[in-house]
């Protein structure tokens, strides 16, 4: 398994360019299984779990043409499989994103119930429900869930969702797209990959509208056709940068990224003394005030809130702000496990329940210590940067599944970090 090797203490200066969002690109693939004509998908991030989403549409029957790196042309014209197989699913959950399309224009849909991963169970008990609700039966089949809709097409219907699910919104506008008469979804998750998605399929003739609200109606159609679509940039990997800038006490400008995307991040890192221009509507710049860093507290919450996706890394920043903060997790019950990496770095973190409190203003030292997830893992790179000394972090796998290139982007900032390859020349040179 990679490494990272990183020594700590210089401040990152200079400029980087963001890459499409992971968490876009991954439901907009699933997508394109909803219609036998070509969809082209541009600035699609070179990340492990995109390479697993397209392994996955392949072993569907897709065609999947990368006429450069970051643009995917599917066509997914003659699908016979209708099953998402584990040994897919247990590497990414979000395999189960291919049930709504196939059980959509399909009307059945086999996908292996997706574990639970480092932050959490990751139920997708919602996900089924409201499958049933749209007239689909759903069984559990030796580990597997079986969706057939009984007429061969589901029926529009009204999806009250009980708890915000990213996937599950997105999986129920898939599905719906193609149902005969209207669903409406309500307490549907409002994030910007969900407005992006909403835009490529009504780009191939669906009629969603809503979309980015909590309430999204979903007119059912006959048919989709083709489109081109841009991925939206990723707004986690840009408040990941913003925390780098501020945690080395470095200048960064950040380009082609969505400042509209991250309010609740821009307020928050304001507040705890970070300085951040908004040079044009694509580009930040980026710095740590000079009164210093003070301890927020924090809570995160669904969009258009502080995303859960950033607590990670705001926890390694607070590490250094003046005085004691609380980081309120109400998302995952699980998604602390890098406090117990940043505390053998010498943090003072104390956890009880969903709730971290932060002694800030620790001198942070080089340690061995150990990835877990993916945001986890950020966040230790970010702690490694300013801690003294040198610093390695192991089972790295778990960032490349969601940063492009990210040791390269470092290093054109400044940062003393390598990648260590272990054994088996890494399955995906992340590093182009
Ligand atoms: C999406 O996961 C993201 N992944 C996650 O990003 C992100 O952390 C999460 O949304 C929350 O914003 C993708 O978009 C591929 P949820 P998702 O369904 O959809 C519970 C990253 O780091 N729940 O919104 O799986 C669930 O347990 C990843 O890029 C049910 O109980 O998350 C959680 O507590 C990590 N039953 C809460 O809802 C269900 O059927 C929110 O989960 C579904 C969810």
């Amino acid at each position: 398994m990679d490494k990272f090797k990183v020594r700590g203490g210089k401040p990152l200066r200079g400029r980087i360019e963001i890459g499409g969002a992971k968490n876009s690109a991954l439901p907009c693939l699933a997508a394109t299984l909803l219609t036998a004509d070509t969809v082209t998908l541009h600035n699609v991030p070179y990340v492990r779990d995109l390479i697993t989403q397209r392994r996955l549409l392949e072993d569907l029957g897709a065609t999947v043409l990368t006429p450069e790196l970051r643009t995917h042309k599917v066509t997914a014209g003659n699908i016979e499989v209708f099953e998402a197989p584990y040994h897919l699913v247990k590497t990414m959950r979000a395999s189960v994103l291919a049930l709504g399309p196939l059980l959509g224009r399909f009307g059945q849909a086999k996908v292996s119930l997706p574990g639970g991963c480092a932050i959490g169970t990751r139920p997708i008990d919602l996900h089924l429900k409201a499958f049933e609700q749209l007239g689909a039966t759903v069984s559990l089949e030796s580990g597997d869930v079986v969706a057939r809709a009984p007429k061969g097409r589901l029926v529009g219907s009204v999806i009250d969702f009980e708890k915000v699910t990213v996937t599950g919104t997105e999986n129920v506008m898939m599905a719906a797209a193609l149902a005969k008469g209207a669903t409406t979804i309500r307490n549907a998750a409002e994030e910007p990959e969900i407005e992006d998605l909403a835009e490529l399929m009504n780009k191939m003739g669906a009629r969603i509208k809503g979309a980015g609200t909590s309430t999204i109606t979903i007119e059912g159609v006959e048919g989709l056709g083709g489109a081109e679509h841009t991925i939206i940039p990723d707004r986690i990997e840009t408040g990941t940068f913003m925390v780098a800038a501020a945690i080395t006490d470095g200048e960064i400008e950040i380009r082609s990224c969505r400042p509209d995307h991250l309010t609740a991040v821009i307020e928050k890192l304001r507040e705890a003394g970070v300085e951040i221009d908004e040079l044009n509507p694509s580009t930040l710049l980026v710095r740590r005030s000079s009164a210093g860093l003070v301890a927020r507290d924090v809570t995160t919450e669904p969009h258009p809130n502080f995303p859960t996706d950033m607590q990670a890394q705001y926890m390694a920043l607070m590490t250094q702000a003046d005085g004691e903060s609380k980081v309120i997790e109400t998302i995952f019950e699980n998604r602390f496990m890098h406090a117990s990496e940043l505390i053998r770095m010498g943090a003072d973190i104390a956890i009880s329940g969903n709730t971290a409190v932060v002694r800030g203003k620790r001198r942070l030292m080089g340690a061995p210590i150990l990835a877990s997830d993916l945001r986890a893992s950020a966040s230790l790179v970010l702690a490694a940067l300013c801690a003294d000394g040198e610093t390695v972090i192991d089972r790295v796998y778990h960032i490349d599944r969601g940063y492009e290139t990210i040791v390269r982007k470092l290093r054109s900032l400044g940062a003393d970090i390598e990648r260590i390859k272990e054994g088996l020349v890494a399955e995906v040179e992340t590093e182009v």
